[in-house]
């Protein structure tokens, strides 16, 4: 892959396409049922037409903005994506050190393949450890003090995983975690050489912060998806993410509300943050696009709650729309994981480096100079519907 040559979040879904095996490509750009939310989550953005304003002072635009506890280069979040070493054998660590280059946050999640202390050992930038509760609760408590003890500075819990979503390519391509050879993949193993090696020279896909802890998946057979029907705890309420929140007692997301109503209650449990989502189209097919969530929601729980719009981010001008709407960042998923798989560690990097060039110039031609400075002003009043 000629870095140089890439030169949008697009250009790395391409090579990644090229890079991976068919099951793994399929699992990382896919959603589920029809993938209409999938599509939207992307298209919503179209929905809010900017209007700049000129003749300001923007010969100094800062990006920098204060969130979660931790001081961030641009107001940009790297979501939580479990089980990178699908990707690249590179894996967490090596996303989350290009995070910590361009001082972004970095996510892990719980069903991440190397621990919460591994991947703190190998950066020192702003970090949250992302929570799945599961049956058995101990682990829970155990997340909350490893990831203290561990210097993160926020947790998120992730609340729409009551169900695997239906992801049918995953049926079609035979995704399998760990990835097997199989009759069907085999073409698409044998056509995806370079990939096919690496999990010969390194095919450890632990999933390390719970693999102490389960017995069925040292055996490591099962599928993503009857993992989570059959560890994940679904009787989660309100009030058992309050004891998480009050046990960490710092910065913590709720992640995966669309409905105001959920937000004001995030709030009320004494969460700091909203991670807007719906989990990047993979769970509830035909849920609300993050953007169009966002208004509706600051509206709701007034002006101190810290709102993160999650899905379908992929330029600049998406991350100022969401600013302008009362948002106070962005987060996003597969826009790095594309880059990982294309290009490991320097992909990320160099993807990474294109967006908050991306941020900044969005925010200079909307004349903004600052985070702070992108209001609803930026937005277009309702256009006539056209007949
Ligand atoms: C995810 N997402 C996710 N979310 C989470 O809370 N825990 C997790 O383990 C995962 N795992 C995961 C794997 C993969 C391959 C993807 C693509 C996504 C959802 C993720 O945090 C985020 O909500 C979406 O990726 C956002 O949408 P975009 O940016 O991918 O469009």
């Amino acid at each position: 892959v000629r870095l140089d040559k890439l030169l949008n979040t697009d250009d790395f879904r391409k090579a990644a396409k090229r890079k991976l095996p068919a099951p793994m490509f399929h699992y990382l750009d896919g959603g589920a049922d029809d993938e209409w939310t999938l599509a939207d989550n992307t298209d919503a953005f179209t929905r809010y037409p900017l209007l700049p304003e000129y003749l300001k002072d923007l010969s100094v635009v800062d990006t920098t903005t204060r969130l979660l506890g931790a001081e961030l280069k641009a107001p940009l979040i790297l979501s939580p994506t479990g089980m990178n070493r699908l990707f690249h054998h590179e894996r967490e660590p090596a996303v989350a050190r290009a995070a910590a280059r361009h001082g972004l946050m970095y996510s892990l999640s719980t069903l991440g393949t190397t621990s919460m202390e591994d991947v703190a050992a190998a950066s020192g930038g702003p970090k949250m450890f992302q929570i799945y509760i599961h049956k058995d609760r101990g682990l829970t408590m155990e997340f909350v003090a490893r990831a203290k003890a561990a210097g993160y500075d926020a947790l998120c819990l992730t609340v729409d995983m009551v169900a695997g979503g239906n992801r049918e390519r995953d049926l079609r391509t035979g995704f399998l975690m760990p990835p097997k050879l199989t009759l069907s993949s085999l073409s698409s193993f044998i056509t995806h050489p370079g990939w096919t090696f690496n999990l010969l020279r390194n095919s450890d896909f632990r999933l390390a912060n719970v693999a102490h802890r389960q017995d069925a998946l040292a055996s490591g057979a099962m599928g993503v998806i009857s993992y989570v029907n059959s560890q994940f705890d679904h009787s989660v309420t309100w009030d058992d993410a309050a004891k998480v929140i009050e046990a960490w007692g710092g910065p913590f997301a709720i992640k995966g509300i669309l409905s105001p109503a959920d937000a004001v209650r995030a709030r009320d449990v004494g969460a700091s943050a909203v991670m807007i989502s719906n989990h990047g189209g993979r769970q509830l097919d035909g849920a609300a696009a993050p953007i169009d969530c966002v208004a509706p929601m600051r509206d709701a729980v007034g002006a101190d709650m810290e709102l993160i719009v999650d899905g379908g981010v992929r330029r600049g001008n998406h991350v100022v729309k969401a600013l302008a709407l009362g948002a106070n960042a962005v987060s996003f998923g597969r826009p790095y994981l594309y880059a990982l798989a294309a290009a490991g560690e320097a992909g990320v990097d160099r993807m990474l480096g294109l967006m908050v060039d991306e941020i900044r110039r969005s925010l200079a031609l909307s004349g903004c100079a600052t985070v702070a400075a992108a209001g609803r002003h930026l937005l277009a009043p309702e256009r006539p519907a056209v007949y």
